[in-house]
């Protein structure tokens, strides 16, 4: 549900995203609510009461909007509004969604939605960030983006998905590719050793190195070894982050 289909329609129609809906893995749909406006001029906002700056989008149109999309939908469908008033978006939550069969998108602009639809059809606030943007699409976007690549059959290579960031609450180790050496830089020689034993002891340790100097907050979840936890101490001691 948005003021603005066409950037929810350009944005998914494109790379993994658009792959994923041209064979039919995901589905989407843009609603205009401004199509559900009660007035000839089309207006879909109105002043707030009580005064203050800019405008605020009327329940009416939202709430026709959204009652002629349940009407497709199951009884149950849950509607996640935008807002940075909403619970910070996770992986965990990426998860938890991508579970669900639909989802409803509800993506304000101007000041806000008047409270009373909110409280009529929202099951989940949620926000992508502690920051303030000029509307719920990008938002929308960037959680029907994390969401679609968790449902089978959206990335090819099903691994991808359990070694990535936040997997085990660890960020993912550094990835290399051809030429085995550029701009004077060689690339780990355990990578060209073909010992999967040591590949894999190699991309833990990484892991953790990684996450211990960008998001040390990701560790206290983590389920470390001692020898892990005192190669943390030891990092953390010398501050010494490089590999
Ligand atoms: N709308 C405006 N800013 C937002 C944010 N950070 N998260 C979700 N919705 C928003």
């Amino acid at each position: 549900m948005t003021l603005f289909p066409e950037m929810i329609e350009n944005a998914m129609g494109v790379s993994i995203t658009g792959r994923a809906v041209k064979a039919g893995h995901i589905t989407v749909n843009a609603v205009n609510i401004r199509d559900y406006a009660q007035n000839k001029h089309n207006r879909v906002d109105d002043y707030p009461y009580g005064g203050g700056a800019g405008m605020v989008m009327q329940a009416e149109p939202v709430y026709q909007c959204y009652q002629a999309i349940a009407g497709h939908c199951r009884e149950k469908v849950r509607v996640v509004y935008l807002s940075p008033k909403g619970k910070v978006f996770s992986q965990e939550m990426a998860q938890e969604f991508a579970e669900e069969k639909e989802l409803i998108f509800l993506c304000g602009h101007y000041e806000g939605i008047d409270e009373r639809v909110l409280e009529e059809i929202v099951t989940d606030y949620v926000s992508i960030g502690d920051y303030v943007l000029t509307g719920g699409e990008l938002p929308a976007l960037v959680i029907m983006d994390a969401v679609s690549r968790l449902v089978p059959g959206v990335l090819n290579n099903a691994e991808s998905a359990c070694t990535e960031s936040f997997s085990g609450n660890l960020l993912e180790y550094p990835q290399y590719t051809r030429p085995e050496e550029w701009n004077g830089k060689k690339v780990p020689p355990v990578l060209l050793s073909g010992n999967h034993r040591l590949l894999a002891a190699w991309y833990r340790r990484q892991s953790v190195i990684v996450t211990a100097k960008n998001r040390p907050d990701l560790l206290g979840k983590a389920e470390l070894s001692e020898e892990e936890k005192k190669l943390v101490q030891d990092l953390e001691r010398e501050g010494a982050w490089e590999i």
